[in-house]
Parts: C-alpha cells; sequence; structure tokens
C-alpha cells in the first residue's frame, strides 16, 4: 500500500495546534462584531468567470493559482482564491444594495491558491476577511485598517506598520500607466523578463518585482502619487489626516500595488517585524469598480485579509502565549460491570450539566485508570467500584491535593458543579 501525505502546501492543524487557532479566531470574530461587521459565509467554489474578471485575467492568482476543474455537468469551477470576489457576487445576487448602506461583511475560512509553498505560503490557507460595501468615506478605509491593527496588536504582536498607497482610479490610472511603460520602455535592458512581459500584460506590477536587477528602475520610477487625480488625491489626503489624528505609523509606499487588479484609490497591507520573508501579515484596499465589473450597480467598497497561518507563525516567532484549551475535568474510572455501567451513566449525566467528563474505555485496573487520568490532565477522578456501587456512592479524588472524597452518586453532579465552577 502507498502512504498517503497530505498534499504538498497543506497543513493539518493537529489538536496541539487549535488553542492558537481558537484564540485568533474569537479575537477576530469579536473584533469584527464590535464593528458591526456580520459573518457571510459563501461558496468554498464559485464559477472560474467570476475570479477571473473579478481579480483580473492577467494577475499571478488568475493566471496561475487557480484550482480549477469541470464538474460532471461540464461547469468550469474554481476554488476560491479569496472571498472578495465571491462577497461581491453574493451582495449583487441578494439585492444587498438595497438595505441600509454600508453593508459590513466579514468571513473566514479557507482559501485555496497553487502558489509555491514555504514558511508562510501554501496551498490551502484561511483567511480572516472583512469588507465595507457602499461607501466611498476614507473613514472605512481607515475603520477597515485599523479593524487588523487591533487584530494584530490585541493578539500582541509588536513592530507593526502599515505600508500605503494610493492606485488612482480609471480616470486617473491610464495616464500613469502610460508614463510608466515609457519610463520602462526607456529602460528595458536593466529590467528582468518577467518585468518586460509584464510591462505588456500588467504594467503596475512591475513595481511589485523582487528581483535584484530591476530594484534601481524601480526605486527611480515616477510614483503614481504625484499622477493622482484631485477626487483620489483628496480622499487619500483624508485617509493620511486620519491616520495622523490616530498616531498610527505608516510608510509611503509607492511600489505597493498589490496582485488583484480590481483594487481603486487605497491599497495597503500590515507588515510585522521578525517574522521572516512573509513579512505582509494582511494586505486590502478599496475597490470601487468591482460590483459594476461583475454586472451589479456602482458600488464604492472596501475591505481587507488577513490570512490565519501567518498570524500563528507571527504568534510563535514573536512568542506570544495563547490560554491552553483545557481537557474535561472530570475522569470516570469503574472496576466491575456493573460500575462500567454506573460511570457510563454519569458521564452522560455530567456532561448534560455541562460538565467536562472522560469515561475510561475497556476493563483494566485501577493503576492503569488512574495513571490514564493524570496523562490527560483531569482535575477529580471518580472512582467506582462494587463496593460504592452497593453503597450507592463514589470515591471522587481531587488530583491536585490526593484527597479523596466520598459522595453519594444523587449528589455527584451538583458536587462537581460546585468544584469545577460549571
Ligand atoms: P491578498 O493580499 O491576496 O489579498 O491576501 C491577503 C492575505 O492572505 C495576505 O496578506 C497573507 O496574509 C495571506 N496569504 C496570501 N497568500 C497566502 C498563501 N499562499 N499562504 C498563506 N497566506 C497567504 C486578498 O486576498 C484580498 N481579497 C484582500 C481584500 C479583501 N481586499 C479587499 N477586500
Amino acid at each position: 500500500m502507498p502512504r498517503f501525505q497530505r498534499p504538498t502546501g497543506t497543513l493539518d492543524i493537529l489538536p496541539e495546534e487549535q488553542s492558537y487557532w481558537e484564540h485568533v479566531r474569537a479575537h477576530a470574530i469579536r473584533l469584527a462584531r464590535r464593528a458591526g461587521f456580520e459573518r457571510i459565509d459563501v461558496p468554498v467554489f464559485e464559477a472560474t468567470d467570476l475570479f477571473a474578471r473579478g481579480i483580473g485575467a492577467a494577475t499571478d492568482v488568475v493566471e496561475k493559482e487557480m484550482y480549477t476543474f469541470n464538474d460532471k455537468g461540464g461547469n468550469s469551477l474554481t476554488l476560491r482564491p479569496e472571498f472578495t470576489a465571491g462577497v461581491v457576487r453574493a451582495y449583487i445576487e441578494h439585492g444587498m444594495h438595497v438595505r441600509p448602506q454600508p453593508v459590513k461583511l466579514y468571513s473566514i475560512g479557507p482559501v485555496f491558491r497553487y502558489d509555491r509553498p514555504q514558511a508562510g505560503r501554501y496551498r490551502q490557507f484561511h483567511q480572516l476577511n472583512l469588507e465595507i460595501l457602499g461607501t466611498q468615506d476614507p473613514a472605512a478605509d481607515l475603520e477597515i485598517m485599523l479593524l487588523v491593527w487591533d487584530l494584530y496588536a490585541g493578539l500582541g504582536f509588536r513592530g507593526l506598520s502599515f505600508q500605503l498607497n494610493s492606485t488612482g482610479c480609471p480616470r486617473c490610472r491610464p495616464a500613469y500607466v502610460e508614463l510608466l511603460k515609457s519610463y520602462y520602455h526607456r529602460h528595458v535592458d536593466q529590467i528582468c523578463d518577467d518585468c518586460r512581459r509584464r510591462l505588456e500584460t500588467n504594467p503596475l506590477r512591475v513595481l511589485d518585482c523582487k528581483a535584484a536587477q530591476c530594484q534601481p528602475v524601480i526605486e527611480a520610477a515616477p510614483p503614481i502619487g504625484d499622477h493622482l487625480c484631485d477626487e483620489c488625491a483628496d480622499h487619500f489626503a483624508q485617509l493620511r489626516e486620519y491616520l495622523d489624528l490616530l498616531g498610527k505609523p505608516y510608510t509611503l509606499n509607492h511600489r505597493l500595488v498589490r496582485g488583484l487588479d480590481y483594487y481603486t484609490k487605497t491599497v495597503f497591507e500590515v507588515w510585522a517585524a521578525g517574522i521572516g520573508a512573509q513579512a505582509a501579515v494582511c494586505g486590502g484596499g478599496r475597490y470601487d469598480g468591482l460590483a459594476e465589473i461583475l454586472g451589479g450597480p456602482s458600488t464604492p467598497a472596501v475591505g481587507v485579509a488577513a490570512g490565519l497561518e501567518r498570524i500563528i507563525l507571527g504568534m510563535k516567532a514573536q512568542e506570544v502565549g495563547v490560554p491552553p484549551l483545557p481537557p474535561p475535568p472530570v475522569f470516570l474510572a469503574h472496576l466491575g460491570p456493573e460500575a462500567r455501567q454506573e460511570a457510563a451513566r454519569l458521564a452522560d449525566g455530567l456532561r448534560r450539566a455541562g460538565i467536562g467528563a472522560w469515561l475510561a474505555f475497556g476493563e483494566r485496573g485501577l493503576k492503569s485508570q488512574l495513571r490514564e487520568a493524570n496523562k490527560r490532565g483531569a482535575s477529580y477522578v471518580v472512582l467506582i467500584g462494587e463496593d460504592e456501587l452497593a453503597q450507592g456512592v463514589a470515591a471522587v479524588r481531587d488530583m491536585r491535593t490526593g484527597e479523596q472524597t466520598e459522595v453519594g452518586l444523587a449528589e455527584l453532579v451538583g458536587w462537581l458543579q460546585e468544584r469545577t465552577g460549571r
């Protein structure tokens, strides 16, 4: 038989990792709800065209990274490589534009990209996604940025900073792209092959190139900030004013263009110090044209997505602890067939009363059961033998003190409830 392994670029999240995941999810959901976000769950797969149109056919995500397949009905479907396109599709499909605007939605779940795996980069990973749909107000951009800031700061991250840029709009961007292209054509012998290709397919992405030979050309490229239309410049200035007012550190980064085509105006990332090459823990921005591209009403919107694996890697790198997930406090040990039945009944009763209970399985000696109770981290062991049963009691051992007490079976649930605080 072949030995199966998990697919390249995927992770098994083992029980001992789950305390991080529960902690991060609970913190994220608390923050989102506190700011008035409601949860939306969209399908894990959507029509391939939704992503091709929404994210952009010439992006790396669509060109190289999508898990696309034909179902048995011959429909081309794709595992979602992100949430935004699906959320906007749902907003349009359910006529959410008639609800009071803006609509604030959060999602949390797995996304899929055929990326090159390395630490912090996977093929199945999880995103917390936040979107504010139906407002142009730069205060919405600010709110999205502050939310993710609080997400990381609240988890105990240090050395956070915003990287910020504006990528303009369909009114001012085309002229800037022409300017950028003509600048690049003058330096075409200094740039990498990828950039030569990008210049034709997705010119803004040249600014994002990591190849060493391209860096001097990128550094000296005309910054888009000098070529924004009045509306974009004003929007950007208002956002920066807010950030200044709130004392949030940000770096204007004219190379920040992000990998998805739908962005207009604001784009940003949060970088965390000391977590290696994948310093961007989240990224987002405004996408005022996406709803229309997908056949809906014009809907200005802004959002962000945070990779949960990167958050957890970052927490470990920065030695941020999380509270452990406690095991059931009660362990039920038994000796003899009738005691075993009583223990099973008690386990059921304790659980219904909200007390975590672990029932020993099989017929084993007391020593072996106590050893197990110890390994499982139980606070109390309830021991029932034939003698106890005859007297209608159980022996309850407090595992911290070693003290043993006899408790009537009828009072046992209440007795343990008091002591375990349930
Ligand atoms: P994105 O920058 O493509 O944006 O992804 C957001 C975050 O997902 C990244 O900052 C990173 O934390 C995480 N991430 C991306 N790729 C991987 C990977 N291969 N492995 C692990 N983590 C990864 C979006 O997805 C946009 N939809 C964000 C958005 C929402 N913009 C507006 N609304």
